[in-house]
């Protein structure tokens, strides 16, 4: 795997004057904020050896690199979830790419189900902890030493420092958040309503199909973290009528507004 990372890297940086060294990953419905990003370039996963390529509707598969309040970033707009069939090991290639191109900060973001019962559609949730519920992990197999360690540590999985700088951020600009634990299903179906029981005994705030394994794998590289959840819809028992994709995305893109002027003016502070 060392030496495809090296060759897409390759490719990458031959493809791209940037060299950011802060990354975001866009979730269902978010992608907006690729209109925040000032004299951009753009590649295709498709035209990136090794690269696995993007299937689900509403996701558009490339990287962005360009610049947001002066500050050089990568965006990924679309990610790969392992229900559509990717291993682990390609659902976090890209981190693997991502530190090999320098980037040192990295923002996961996502749309969920609130499973705390205070949320309400809309609300934008800091993510302070995950619950891995998929039944796997990314860096099961060999270890590869010059990744990283064989039992990496977990316990600041997203970062304090990014955190602290995110709430400032949000207060200056008066933008409502709320803090919790995203806890990761495989999908894709969504959940039942015994289970969001269960997972609320568990300690879970919201519940989501993705960015657990891109968070493990980047915590394994060093890269620090910050998480971002748009909480889209209530979960399964809590939400009254059944859930639908379409509503996902366009609660997201609702949000999407706040979400975009957050996180561009996170950016400024990294
Ligand atoms: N469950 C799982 N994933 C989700 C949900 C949900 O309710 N909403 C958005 N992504």
């Amino acid at each position: 795997m060392f030496e495809n990372i090296v060759k897409t890297t390759e490719y990458i940086k031959n493809n791209t004057k940037y060299n950011p060294k802060v990354a975001i990953i866009l979730g269902s419905g978010l992608g907006d904020l690729v209109n925040f990003v000032e004299e951009k370039e753009e590649i295709n996963y498709e035209d990136i050896p090794y690269f696995p390529v993007s299937t689900v509707a509403g996701h558009a598969g490339k990287l962005v690199f360009g610049k947001i309040n002066n500050v050089e970033v990568l965006l990924m707009q679309g990610r790969f979830h392992f229900y559509e069939g990717y291993s682990m090991k390609e659902v976090t290639y890209p981190i693997y790419v991502m530190k090999q191109l320098g980037i040192e900060k990295l923002i996961v973001t996502n749309a969920s189900g609130g499973v705390n019962e205070t949320f309400e559609p809309g609300t934008l949730m800091i993510i302070n902890d995950f619950i891995n519920f998929m039944g796997t992990n990314p860096l099961i197999g060999k270890n590869d030493e010059r990744f990283g360690v064989r039992f990496p540590d977990m316990s600041e999985v997203y970062s304090l420092e990014l955190i602290d700088k995110a709430k400032k951020v949000a207060d200056s600009l008066n933008i409502a958040y709320r803090e919790g634990i995203y806890m990761a299903c495989t999908g894709p179906n969504y959940e039942t309503a015994a289970e969001i029981r269960a997972f609320k005994t568990l300690g879970a705030d919201a519940v989501g199909m993705s960015t657990v394994p891109e968070t493990i794998v980047a915590n394994y590289l060093g890269l620090k973290v910050l998480g971002i959840s748009c909480i889209t819809n209530m979960a399964t028992g809590i939400q009254k009528f059944k859930h639908s994709h379409d509503r996902v995305v366009e609660t997201a893109k609702k949000a999407s507004e706040n979400f975009c002027t957050w996180v561009s003016n996170i950016v400024k502070e990294f």
